[in-house]
């Protein structure tokens, strides 16, 4: 256990948040700033929740080095509703989009957008269980393609992408919610980033888009309102009442982030920590990981003993000890530490502490 008695949490999703944060939101909760009142029961039309707002967009654009030309939106709906946002509103000429398939959540956007439009699987790694990330390039891609989508972390299956596939003119999507803000992003080689709030930027509620302007503008006559990208840019992210508590905590995140030295100090204690992570599996008995090393994720260290009972009693006893929700997505078992940014270092040395008693007491 940690100050104030605080677990650490390996969830996938919704996940730790850092301490300064919190203890932060916990003195503002019943009087943010001299206003007499929480955030939480703010006028979203109020000039405190304004500079909130615009705050939190100022310093996302600066942590990620966001240009001129893309906007920032932050929405409603999860990524789920990105799943069908994304389709309705870059399908604008030929309809056709290219999309890699490397996990649950990228077949399900997949399958999302062949509701709307002639959409081809340009690569898979279905046939390993996921395990790896395909490799593709422009060759791959229909030169008309309206978009090419990717999943930049497939957070059930723990791979990353390592490199941004090539897509030469024709804009690339990626799905960043599991890994937003881990490393530095080159923004212009994407046509859209988005991003869940829930694991990297701050509680469930508030969903990132970063769309260059020029792809928005597109949805059809009969898009619903809420659905259409560009109704929320021209309302700056306040068409109607936006997630406000979520959106003052993902801006808390982002002044911890800038304070703590920004995204490359955040991507060396990232490598820190998996790098850490993943040496000590390799090198034990007991453990391994299914994953090929060149795709490995920094978010989401996925392992198992190859006995499904004792991953169960791993997973119990790892609880016992403060170290909670390790068990793998419910679809492939096995274990999953997820160590977003918010994870300590100190919470990785427990596990490893913790993963080597019970490596001994297994044998
Ligand atoms: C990579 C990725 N994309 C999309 C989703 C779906 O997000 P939501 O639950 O906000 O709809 C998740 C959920 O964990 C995810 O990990």
């Amino acid at each position: 256990m940690t100050q104030y008695d605080r677990v650490y949490n390996f969830s996938a999703g919704p996940s730790m948040l850092p301490l300064p944060v919190l203890e932060k939101v916990r003195d503002d909760l019943l009087n943010y700033k001299g206003s007499g009142q929480s955030v939480m029961e703010m006028s979203h039309r109020s000039d405190a929740f304004k500079k909130i707002i615009e705050e939190a967009e100022a310093d996302l654009r600066e942590l990620m080095n966001i240009p001129e030309n893309y906007r920032v939106l932050f929405l409603q709906g999860g990524g789920t509703l990105q799943f069908s946002m994304v389709p309705m509103n870059l399908l604008r000429k030929s309809k056709k989009a290219d999309y890699a398939v490397t996990g649950t959540w990228a077949k399900k956007a997949y399958k999302e957008a062949c509701r709307f439009g002639d959409i081809k699987v340009v690569a898979s790694s279905e046939e390993d269980t996921f395990t790896w990330i395909p490799k593709f390039g422009k060759e791959d891609i229909r030169p008309d393609a309206d978009y090419v989508y990717i999943t930049s972390n497939n957070t059930i299956y723990g791979t990353a992408y390592n490199y941004v596939p090539d897509t030469g003119d024709v804009p690339l999507v990626a799905d960043m919610s599991s890994n937003i803000l881990s490393q530095p992003v080159d923004v212009s080689k994407y046509g859209i980033i988005w991003a869940g709030a829930q694991k990297n930027v701050g509680p469930a509620g508030v969903t990132i888009v970063i769309i260059r302007e020029d792809l928005m503008g597109f949805a059809g006559e009969e898009t619903p309102v809420y659905l259409d990208y560009k109704i929320h840019a021209d309302n700056d992210s306040m068409y109607n009442t936006p997630p406000c508590f979520a959106i003052y905590v993902a801006g808390e995140v982002f002044k911890h982030i800038k304070a703590t030295g920004g995204l490359d100090a955040m991507y060396q204690r990232n490598r820190e920590k998996a790098g850490k992570l993943y040496d000590y599996i390799d090198s034990s008995e007991l453990y391994k990981s299914p994953v090929a090393k060149e795709d490995r994720s920094l978010m989401n260290v996925v392992f198992v003993t190859g006995d499904k009972d004792l991953d169960k009693k791993f997973v119990a006893e790892a609880k016992a000890q403060g170290l909670v929700n390790l068990s793998g997505h419910r679809s492939i078992g096995g274990m999953r530490a997820s160590i977003y940014n918010a994870m300590p270092m100190e919470g990785v040395d427990a596990l490893i502490e913790f993963m080597k008693k019970f490596e001994e007491e297994n044998k």
